[in-house]
């Protein structure tokens, strides 16, 4: 049995390789933003879990909740066999910038920030397991933008902000935190970054989208793959025996490019940096 944290297990993807890998004995810790869709999201991965799995509240975007959620996760265990940063914010209705009590950008506090606080915080217990793994998640999206770069001196700056851009500009901080942690841990730790292709949204989340948004999303959700399927494969790199296979893979596990500012190590080490400090450096384990 292993101990697999997954953040936003309420819905779409994380909710399927919740119920998966809680349904294949493995002891499931659903991170959720909020308490009430995170309960009603427990009843659905116990209803068929071999061991009941555990709700811990996380909002990915508040560091103070990160910092509560990882204490919570070092009671209930002692070690972290696999961490799955699932969760994104990609609301397309937010036509301005929204910025954090801490001044950042929310898409880059929620999809890249937040992310690399918990891993951080969860290093020591991760550190504490025979094979730890980390799975972070992009999106297929990016092939349309070659030409991506971290805008390094406007990170937070609502001058160049369209929720699309700030969606795919976190996305490639992903993939580059990936390739950076599986450098700094030297083996000691699996680390891979899933390109995501287009996945059908719950139901529930297209109801509230406003209407022209929801008529673009309709025909795009009715052709797009099914949640169960990325779940499998979020399950398959979890528990699956041996070496990841590759630092950045498809929904196939099998090894892609990423767009080629990612490959730039000085970027690399420069955008480590920065998300360190806008963490308030937080303590490694490796
Ligand atoms: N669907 C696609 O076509 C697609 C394509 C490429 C990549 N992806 C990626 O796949 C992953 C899963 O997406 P999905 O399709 O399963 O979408 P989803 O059903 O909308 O799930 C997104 C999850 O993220 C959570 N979340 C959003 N903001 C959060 C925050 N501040 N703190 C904590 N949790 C937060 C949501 O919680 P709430 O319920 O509280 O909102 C929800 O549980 C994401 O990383 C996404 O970027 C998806």
């Amino acid at each position: 049995m292993l101990t697999i944290a997954i953040t936003g297990a309420n819905s779409g993807i994380g909710l399927r390789a919740a119920r998966a890998l809680a349904a294949t004995g493995h002891h499931v810790l659903a991170l959720c933003r909020d308490p009430g869709r995170g309960r009603t999201a427990l009843a659905d991965i116990n209803a068929h879990a071999v061991h009941p799995a555990d709700l811990i509240q996380a909002d990915l975007s508040i560091p103070g909740s990160i910092h509560a959620a990882a204490d919570r996760v070092a009671q209930t265990t002692g070690h972290l066999d696999v961490l799955i940063n699932n969760s994104a914010v990609f609301d397309q209705t937010l036509r301005k910038p929204h910025f954090t009590p801490e001044g950042h950008e929310l898409f880059w506090a929620t999809n890249h920030l937040g992310p690399f606080l918990l891993t951080a915080r969860l290093s020591p217990l991760l550190a504490a397991a025979r094979v730890p793994r980390v799975i972070n998640v992009a999106s297929k999206g990016l092939l349309s933008m070659p030409r991506i770069r971290i805008r390094f001196d406007q990170l937070d700056d609502p001058s160049w902000f369209t929720p699309t851009r700030a969606y795919y500009h976190a996305k490639l901080a992903q993939i580059m935190s990936t390739f950076t942690l599986a450098d700094r841990t030297e083996g000691r730790l699996g680390v891979t970054c899933v390109r995501v292709p287009a996945v059908r949204l719950d139901p529930d989340r297209v109801a509230v989208m406003p209407w022209p948004l929801r008529a673009l999303y309709a025909p795009k959700n009715r052709m797009a793959v099914p949640a169960e399927r990325l779940g499998r494969t979020y399950a398959r790199l979890a528990t699956g025996p041996g070496d990841l296979p590759g630092r950045y893979v498809d929904e196939d596990l099998r090894p892609v490019r990423a767009p080629a500012f990612a490959y730039d190590a000085a970027a690399r080490e420069r955008l480590w940096e920065v998300s360190q400090a806008a963490t308030g450096d937080p303590v490694w384990a490796w």
